[in-house]
């Protein structure tokens, strides 16, 4: 009985200490498997908690705020990098853009549609949407944020599995600045877009 009793508590703190779920980060709950430090969550789903915010890091090291968690569809939204005043750089220029590792469970969900801003002319020959309607137009002309960027090329693209999932690149000769928007319907008016990188994860094991 004793033995038995034994055997029980050792199995259940072995997959206690497996599945730990992370502390709340300010008022953001951690859902398993995020680990915010070493004691707790699985650490290849790394995120790091700073003054309350939670933040997911690029394989350049860069630091995205996360704005949602899904647990049940295994999808996060992460915040757009700023695109830095009276310039039509993003934030995350010098990084390239957003880098996923590809060993990483993460990759880039096929709802995100990415604007690019100050594109060059090499832009033309690729399959985007170039044109005078396209929505990065709507968004250089209505949002603040995008008003650095008038008066040069950009383009927008459908995020979709044709695609590399991992990565979203801006740099000299190419754009110098981009935002997303997750699950843009043509009908929407501008301020309803919900500005987003959605980011899916595949399960540990
Ligand atoms: C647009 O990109 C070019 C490089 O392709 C750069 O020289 C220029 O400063 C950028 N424009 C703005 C407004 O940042
Ligand atoms: C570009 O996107 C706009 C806005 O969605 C759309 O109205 C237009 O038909 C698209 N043009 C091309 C060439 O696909
Ligand atoms: C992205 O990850 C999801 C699961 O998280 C997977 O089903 C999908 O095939 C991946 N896509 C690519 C292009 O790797």
């Amino acid at each position: 009985m004793v033995m038995i009793l034994l055997v029980f508590i050792l199995v259940s703190r072995v997959s206690a200490f497996n599945y730990i779920t992370c502390p709340k980060c300010g008022n953001f709950e951690v859902p398993y498997p995020f680990s915010t430090d070493d004691n707790c969550g699985d650490l290849r789903y790394k995120v790091s908690c700073n003054n309350g915010n939670l933040e997911f890091p690029s394989a350049e090291g860069f630091h995205y705020k996360i704005l949602s968690i899904n647990p049940t569809t295994q999808k996060l939204i992460i915040r757009p990098p700023m695109i830095l005043e009276d310039t039509c750089y993003s934030s995350d220029f010098p990084q390239g853009g957003l880098r996923l590792d590809e060993r990483s469970p993460f990759n880039i969900s096929t709802h995100n549609t990415v604007l690019l801003l100050n594109c060059t002319a090499a832009l033309l020959r690729s399959p985007l949407n170039c044109s005078f309607n396209s929505f990065c137009r709507q968004f250089e002309n209505e949002k603040e944020e995008g008003s650095g960027c008038k008066s040069s090329l950009c383009c927008h693209y459908l995020k979709d599995s044709s695609m590399t999932s991992h990565f979203i690149r801006v740099r000299p000769g190419g754009c110098t600045a981009y935002t997303s928007v997750v699950d843009i319907k043509p009908e929407d008016p501008i301020d309803q877009w919900n500005y987003g990188i959605e980011l899916q994860w595949l399960p540990p094991n």
